[in-house]
């Protein structure tokens, strides 16, 4: 539809290839453009907040880095409170945790344990999708405090990376397929 086109459109002009980051071979999909072009970042923004509404959310959870940058604006935007899911060691309070694998070692992310509940219709916010794993860790952690995963929405999927294998129960909205 018109909201998510726009978004797509906004992405394939503002989103820059840098190649060989991190590591050789790699193709680096950067957002920075996008987020320094105040149009642009707006019109995806909106389609985010699109999808956040039909979802009926209640609360966006971001996730440490590059989600918390789209996860407050578009929390703001439908009136829904966000909850940050972060790396490990940076939460004040009580946590839960959830390690996932990364293609070499794991890596852990935390929520406050009481940062959502029965009764949260919770949407997950990213930039990428990419493995999955990311995306994984966060709906069990959302879904161990009782509350409900509407979806994930993110603005890039790197279908070669088969990561809504790994998210079979989550309903994805990615703007741009890559
Ligand atoms: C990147 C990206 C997604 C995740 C996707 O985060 O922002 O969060 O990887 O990968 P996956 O689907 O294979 O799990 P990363 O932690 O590398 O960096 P960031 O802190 O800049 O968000
Ligand atoms: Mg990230």
């Amino acid at each position: 539809d018109a909201a998510l086109a726009a978004g797509a459109e906004a992405l394939r002009t503002h989103v820059r290839d840098v190649h060989d980051f991190p590591q050789p071979g790699v193709v680096f999909k950067d957002i920075t453009p996008l987020l320094a072009t105040p149009a642009a970042f707006g019109t995806v923004i909106g389609a985010l907040a699109e999808t956040a509404r039909r979802a009926g959310a209640t609360v966006v959870a971001g996730i440490e880095a590059r989600g918390f940058l789209l996860a407050a604006p578009v929390a703001d935007r439908v009136g829904a409170g966000i909850v940050p899911i972060r790396k490990q060691g940076k939460l004040p309070g009580r946590t839960v945790a959830e390690s996932y694998a990364l293609e070499y070692g794991t890596a852990t992310l935390e929520i406050h344990h009481d940062a959502v509940g029965p009764g949260d219709r919770v949407l997950i916010v990213d930039d990428v999708l990419a493995t999955g794993g990311t995306a994984a860790a966060a709906a069990n952690l959302i879904r161990h405090g009782g509350a409900e995963v509407l979806g994930l929405a993110v603005l890039m999927e790197l279908t070669f990376l088969a990561g809504r294998e790994r998210i079979p129960s989550l309903d994805v909205t990615a703007l741009l397929a890559i």
